[in-house]
């Protein structure tokens, strides 16, 4: 098994970020995280802290928390990243620009070896490459919520990207105690085409009486045994960003993915799933 780079930067310190810089550090690394100076950087070092507790409480840590902390260090910008960094994870806020801003000026940090990935989930990952000096250097890293607790990183393939960093981060991911999945990059990837088709479903079934919400979801449960049914889903993630990334899906893959009424009713009501307390289930 491949080791992780022994020096990694992670820009954007938020709820991915801060789970990505986790994540390298539990393997070994040492870490750069980039954040906006003063509060967000103070709000970026707590969160990984608050994770390598956690992880330390699970017993997923083989060193001590001090050791792994010790091997974190917090920047103001991508262009302060050490020269020497084999990685870089670019985590900041869902909008190409910014992370055009971002990318471009940690490539200029970088050596020309290094390897450039984005955690976007939805954006083209080939229309980013577009952007940079090196586009052979560069790919979709796309890790998932919450990064400790989840098994799959998407390796997304742009056209330009180099076959030797695509099997280099595939080992990574591996070296990280993940599972590597590699798609070409497409809208939705693979896991968000096809999560959001089945929840898309769900909702029209609900939307024409076909069962309740509870049926739908016990259905795939335990006939298909997913860990959680398509609306529970939905429910999870919010139905908010399920909304906007089907608008995003019908415009870019076609008519199957057109929200059903249902969810824009439920959207304009403020009904967003767990974060709000109702969804397309209650929790009090
Ligand atoms: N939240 C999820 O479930 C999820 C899952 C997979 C992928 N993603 C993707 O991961 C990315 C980050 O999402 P998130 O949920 O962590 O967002 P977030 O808002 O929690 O974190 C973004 C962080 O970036 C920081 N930031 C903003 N501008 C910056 C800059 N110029 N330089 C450095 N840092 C900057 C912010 O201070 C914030 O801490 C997005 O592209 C998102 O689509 C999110």
């Amino acid at each position: 098994m491949s080791d992780v780079p022994d020096q990694v930067g992670v820009i954007g310190g938020g709820r991915m970020g801060a789970g990505i810089a986790q994540a390298f550090l539990l393997a070994g690394a040492r870490v750069e995280v980039v954040e906006a100076g003063g509060d967000a950087a103070d709000a970026a070092r707590g969160r990984i802290a608050d994770g390598l507790e956690e992880s330390a409480r699970r017993g997923k840590l083989t060193g001590d928390v001090g050791d792994a902390f010790a091997r974190l260090a917090l920047v103001d910008s991508a262009a302060e990243l050490s020269a020497g960094t084999g990685l870089v994870v670019e985590a900041v806020p869902e909008r190409a620009d910014l992370k055009v801003t971002v990318l471009t000026a940690a490539e200029s940090a970088l050596g020309p070896d290094a390897v450039l990935a984005t955690n976007t989930s939805s954006l083209s990952v080939t229309e980013l490459a577009a952007a940079l000096q090196r586009p052979a250097r560069f790919l979709g890293m796309h890790f998932f919520n919450p990064v400790p607790a989840s098994k799959l990183v998407e390796v997304v393939v742009a056209p330009e990207t180099a076959p030797d960093v695509v099997e280099a981060t595939r080992g990574w991911v591996r070296a990280l105690g993940k599972t590597d999945v590699v798609v070409k990059d497409s809208p939705g990837f693979a896991s968000s085409r096809l999560g959001v088709l089945l929840g898309l479903e769900a909702i029209r079934m609900l939307e024409e009486g076909v069962a309740d919400a509870e049926a739908i979801d016990a259905a795939m449960e335990l006939g298909y045994r997913h860990p959680m049914g398509p609306l529970r889903s939905t429910d999870l993630v919010g139905l908010d960003v399920r909304l906007a990334i089907a608008e995003y899906l019908a415009g870019t893959l076609g008519e199957r993915f057109t929200p059903p009424q249902l969810l824009r009713d439920k959207v304009a009501a403020g009904e967003l799933g767990r974060k709000t307390g109702r969804g397309f289930h209650d929790y009090p």
